[in-house]
């Protein structure tokens, strides 16, 4: 069956580049893998204080992160790291000790910047939680997209046709990545 994935974008900007390739992404994977955005702009931080009565905004992203066979992570790099709400969403999902929603979930990550280094900080130290958090994450191809100002049509499409190919052979190493990881499940 279709492969339903979460994915997360690390931008909560309304015309990020992020949002705009997660979107792309997900025309281009149509009927070879179900991408979902799953928002993660109104999680409140996380406090384990609220470990016993957790806010609601916290459960239904726990829920909808739960009912999803595969991960995909779409990022912004900030001071060369991970943005600090993608960070709390993976904080959020991981907890109470002992539930996290993560683990054995086939993830990939892609990150998206205007700059040339294309997100790699942002990119590594995201895959450095993976590591923790039990997600098996493919390791290539690699995508530190740079140029985000001019990856996009009008039409928000993939304006350039290396890039286009790139991405579909990332998405196709992606489709083969989780269809392993759910087999051996
Ligand atoms: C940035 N930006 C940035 N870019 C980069 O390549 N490396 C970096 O370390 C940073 N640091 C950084 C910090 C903060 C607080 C902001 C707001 C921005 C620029 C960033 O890549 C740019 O704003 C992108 O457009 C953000 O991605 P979205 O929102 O377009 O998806």
């Amino acid at each position: 069956s279709t492969a339903n994935v979460a994915v997360l974008v690390g931008s909560l900007r309304k015309d990020s580049f992020n949002r705009r390739m997660a979107l792309a992404l997900a025309e281009m994977a149509r009927g070879t893998l179900d991408l979902q955005l799953i928002g993660i702009g109104a999680l409140p931080l996380y406090n384990q204080d609220l470990d016993a009565t957790p806010p609601p905004e916290w459960t239904a992203f726990r829920d909808a992160v739960k009912a999803c066979d595969a991960l995909l992570f779409v990022t912004p790099e900030y001071n060369r790291s991970v943005p600090g709400v993608l960070k709390n969403a993976l904080d959020v999902g991981s907890r109470p000790y002992g539930h996290s929603v993560w683990g054995g979930k086939p993830g990939a990550v892609i990150s998206v910047s205007p700059g040339a280094i294309g997100g790699f900080g942002a990119n590594h130290h995201l895959r450095q939680s993976l590591v923790f958090l039990d997600v098996p994450t493919m390791a290539q191809p690699e995508a530190y997209l740079g140029g985000a100002g001019s990856l996009f049509d009008a039409q928000g499409h993939i304006a350039n046709e290396a890039t286009r190919g790139f991405m579909q052979k990332f998405l196709d190493a992606y489709t083969a990545w989780v269809a392993l990881q759910r087999k051996s499940a």
